[in-house]
C-alpha cells in the first residue's frame, strides 16, 4: 500500500470542504478526488487528485492511497465500489449502503419491508401504472426520478392526468425509473442525524426542523419544536435504519410530519445539509463525527451547545452582489457564524450558510436570516 492519507473523499463540494476543516484539529490527512480544480473542496485541500467519480482507475488510485474511502455525494458507481471492496480496500459506507442511498426506490422498498412508516408509493414501469396510482390516491401526486436528483431537481408535483402521462412517458423514454407517491399535506419537515462505527456503536443528534423553499433546504431549527414523542420516534427510526443498513459514518433521515406522525422521506449516508448547524450548535460537528466513524475512532457527544440553534442557507439571488460588501454587512450581525463554500454566484445556487446559537429563538432566527440575506444579496 502506498498510503498518503487517512481518509480519501470522493467528490470535493462543500461537504468535503467542511470535512477537511474538521480533519485539521484531529491531525488527519485527507485526500480528495475532485471533478474540477475549482471545486469548493479542492481549492482548500493540500492533497487533491483531479478525476471523475465514474472513472474506476481514479477511484482505485484514491482507495489505494487512503486507510478509508468515503464520499461527499452518492453518485458513484456501485459495481466499481464492489470491485474495490473485493480487492480489499476499505469503503465507508460500504457499496451496499451507497446502492440504497443513491436510489429512492430501494429506500422505499427497504423501509417498508422493515415496517417503517413511508408514504404510499409505486415504482412506475409503464405509464398506465402511474395513472392507476393517481386515480386511486387522487391528484396532486409527486413523481420522482429514483436516482440522480438533489435540491428538488428530479421531483415534480403533478396536478393532472395529461401532465402525468407526458412526464412519466418522457422519463421512461430516457430510461429513468420514476417513483410515484401522493403529494402529501406536510405539517412540517424534520430530520435527524446518527453516526455509526463499524462495530455498531451509534450516537444520535437532536431532531431538527427543516424548512424547504422550491425543493431546496432553506432553514434549520434545532431542536425541532415538536412533541417529545416525535423526537423519540425519530431517534428510534434512525437507529433501526442505521442498523438495518449497517451504515458506517453518518446517516441523515429526512421525515415528513403528516397528521402529527412521522413518515420517512429519504436518507443520505454522509454529512448532510440538515446537519450544518452542528459545527457551532453541537459538541461534535457532523463533519468531525463522520471522519471519526469512518476511521473507527471513538464518537463524540451530540448535545446542543445552546437552547436554540438556527442555520440559514445562503442561496444566490437574482442579481449579483458586491461580495466584499456582503461579507462586511453579514459580519456586523452579532453571533453570526458565516460559512462560504468558495463557489461563484449564480441565481438559486447554494453558496454557503450562516448559523446563530442562543437562548431566544426569535432573535437567533432573525439574526441568522439577516446575515444570510446580506450574503445572498438582492
Ligand atoms: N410526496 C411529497 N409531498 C409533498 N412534498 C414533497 C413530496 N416529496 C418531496 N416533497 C418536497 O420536496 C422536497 C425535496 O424532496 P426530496 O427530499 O425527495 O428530494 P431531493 O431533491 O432528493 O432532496 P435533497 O436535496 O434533500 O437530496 C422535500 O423536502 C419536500 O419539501
Ligand atoms: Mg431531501
Amino acid at each position: 500500500l502506498n498510503e498518503t492519507a487517512d481518509v480519501g473523499i470522493v467528490g470535493a463540494g462543500q461537504l468535503a470542504r467542511m470535512m477537511l476543516q474538521a480533519a485539521i484539529p484531529l491531525g488527519l490527512r485527507v485526500q480528495v478526488l475532485a471533478a474540477s480544480p475549482s471545486d469548493g473542496g479542492a481549492i482548500v485541500a493540500s492533497n487533491v487528485v483531479i478525476g471523475s467519480p465514474d472513472d474506476p482507475e481514479a477511484l482505485r488510485a484514491i482507495a489505494q492511497s487512503c486507510r478509508a474511502l468515503t464520499f461527499d455525494h452518492e453518485l458513484v458507481s456501485v459495481p466499481v465500489l464492489q470491485q474495490l471492496e473485493a480487492e480489499g480496500y476499505c469503503i465507508r459506507p460500504a457499496s451496499s449502503v451507497m446502492a440504497v442511498s443513491q436510489d429512492k426506490r430501494l429506500q422505499r422498498d427497504l423501509f417498508s419491508s422493515c415496517g417503517l412508516p413511508v408514504p404510499r408509493y409505486a415504482i412506475v414501469q409503464e405509464i398506465e401504472e402511474a395513472e392507476r396510482f393517481a386515480d386511486e390516491t387522487e391528484y396532486p401526486v409527486a413523481v420522482k426520478a429514483a436516482r440522480g436528483g438533489y435540491d428538488g431537481r428530479g421531483i415534480w408535483k403533478v396536478e393532472t392526468e395529461n401532465q402525468l402521462k407526458d412526464l412519466t412517458g418522457s422519463l421512461l423514454a430516457r430510461e429513468i425509473t420514476p417513483v410515484i407517491e401522493p403529494w402529501v399535506r406536510l405539517e412540517r419537515e424534520v430530520a435527524i442525524l446518527i453516526a455509526r462505527r463499524p462495530g455498531g456503536e451509534t450516537v444520535v443528534y437532536p431532531l431538527v426542523e427543516t424548512v424547504q423553499e422550491r425543493g431546496m433546504l432553506k432553514e434549520l431549527v434545532a431542536p425541532a419544536e415538536v412533541p417529545e414523542s416525535l423526537h423519540e420516534t425519530a431517534a428510534w427510526i434512525a437507529i433501526e435504519v442505521a442498523s438495518a443498513l449497517e451504515v458506517v459514518g453518518l446517516l441523515a433521515v429526512e421525515f415528513f410530519v403528516v397528521d402529527g406522525e412521522l413518515w420517512i422521506n429519504e436518507i443520505a449516508t454522509r454529512p448532510h445539509n440538515s446537519g450544518h448547524y452542528t459545527i457551532e450548535g453541537t459538541v461534535t460537528s457532523q463533519f468531525e463525527q463522520h471522519l471519526r466513524a469512518v476511521l473507527d475512532l471513538p464518537l463524540g457527544a451530540t448535545g446542543l451547545t445552546a437552547p436554540h440553534v438556527v442555520t440559514v442557507n445562503v442561496v444566490g439571488s437574482e442579481t449579483q452582489q458586491d461580495s466584499d460588501q456582503s461579507l462586511r454587512d453579514a459580519l456586523t450581525v452579532p453571533g453570526a457564524h458565516v460559512h462560504l463554500y468558495g463557489k461563484s454566484w449564480r441565481p438559486g445556487r447554494k453558496l454557503g450558510h450562516v448559523t446563530v446559537a442562543g437562548d431566544d429563538l426569535e432573535l437567533v432566527r432573525s439574526r441568522a436570516r439577516a446575515a444570510a440575506a446580506y450574503l445572498a444579496g438582492g
